[in-house]
């Protein structure tokens, strides 16, 4: 593609971005400072969310809509211990065929609307073998393997640097309390790094175990293209993975997205109990 076609592509999408916010803005009766992205099997917390509004995805101009399973395809507001939260229940994969941008509309828009702390939540598989089935893993760090970045191309400087600094991706700060809520609630969870691919398709065993060598603790096929932008937005960021399957090269059974769903169910309530703590936490500060 031209540099002059990118770059009314790309103000395109920042006019389709601004719409969809102006739309939102219009409907709700404070701007979230808050938002938590739900993974798979992970919607637990929005049955915690007071005074809500749902606004369907395909109601709003501009906004992708989704079609993975599990996932809802809703943006939900409302208030959780006191704080304005928008929820957002079903996201876009780079494997469903959006492109990263498209993938991370929401995180642009989220970030028009004034949002300072995103939590994202994901289903992954434990690459770490002492890690179990049915428990959250706080991430530490991420790894970028899906082969494309939602940042290639013309930066849009007045939503953040051409080359934004990752040296924390996800808030240390936000990392200990999330550890310190886990401790006071009594779940075990474990800590790590995640990395990203491409998908559809699991891995295979030669690729799990170059993704363990690479230092990753957990893999999955979404959360770092957001995690990108949303550090680009300059909104810092907590990330809490539900291991949903052994991940271990010598001790590989077939996988199916059914398990995966039934294991991210499951593990859902626990990732819930957290992020309700840290926000109660967050608000009381
Ligand atoms: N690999 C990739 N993505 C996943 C997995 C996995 O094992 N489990 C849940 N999402």
């Amino acid at each position: 593609m031209k540099l002059k076609a990118l770059t009314d592509e790309i103000a395109r999408y920042v006019e389709d971005v601004k719409t969809a916010a102006r739309y939102i803005k219009e409907k709700i009766s404070q701007p979230p400072k808050l938002a938590i992205i739900l993974g798979s099997g992970l919607g637990d917390v929005s049955e915690s969310l007071e005074q809500s509004l749902t606004i369907p995805y395909d109601e709003i101009p501009g906004f992708p809509t989704s079609t993975a399973p599990g996932h809802k395809g809703e943006l939900l507001f409302g208030l959780i211990s006191g704080e304005p939260t928008m929820l957002m229940s079903g996201r876009f994969h780079f494997y469903e065929g959006y492109s990263m941008r498209l993938a991370t509309f929401p995180v642009r828009v989220m970030q028009e609307l004034g949002v300072e702390t995103l939590i994202i939540t994901n289903a992954s598989g434990g690459l770490d073998p002492n890690f179990d089935v049915g428990h959250p893993m706080i991430i530490r760090d991420q790894i970028n393997f899906m082969g494309d970045s939602p940042l290639i191309g013309p930066n849009v400087d007045e939503w953040g640097p051409r080359f934004p600094d990752m040296s924390e991706p996800y808030d240390r700060e936000l990392v200990d309390i999330a550890l310190q809520s886990a401790k006071e609630l009594g779940i075990g969870v474990y800590e790590g790094v995640y990395v990203a691919v491409a998908g559809p398709n699991f891995e295979t065993p030669a690729e799990l175990r170059m993704l363990r060598r690479f230092g990753a603790d957990a893999v999955g096929m979404s959360t770092v293209p957001e995690v990108i932008v949303a550090r680009h937005a300059g909104i810092r960021v907590l990330g809490i993975s539900a291991i949903t399957d052994r991940a271990v090269p010598d001790d590989l059974k077939p996988l199916t997205s059914e398990e995966v769903l039934e294991a991210a169910k499951r593990t859902g309530s626990k990732i819930s109990a957290i992020i309700l703590r840290v926000v109660k936490c967050l608000a009381s500060d």
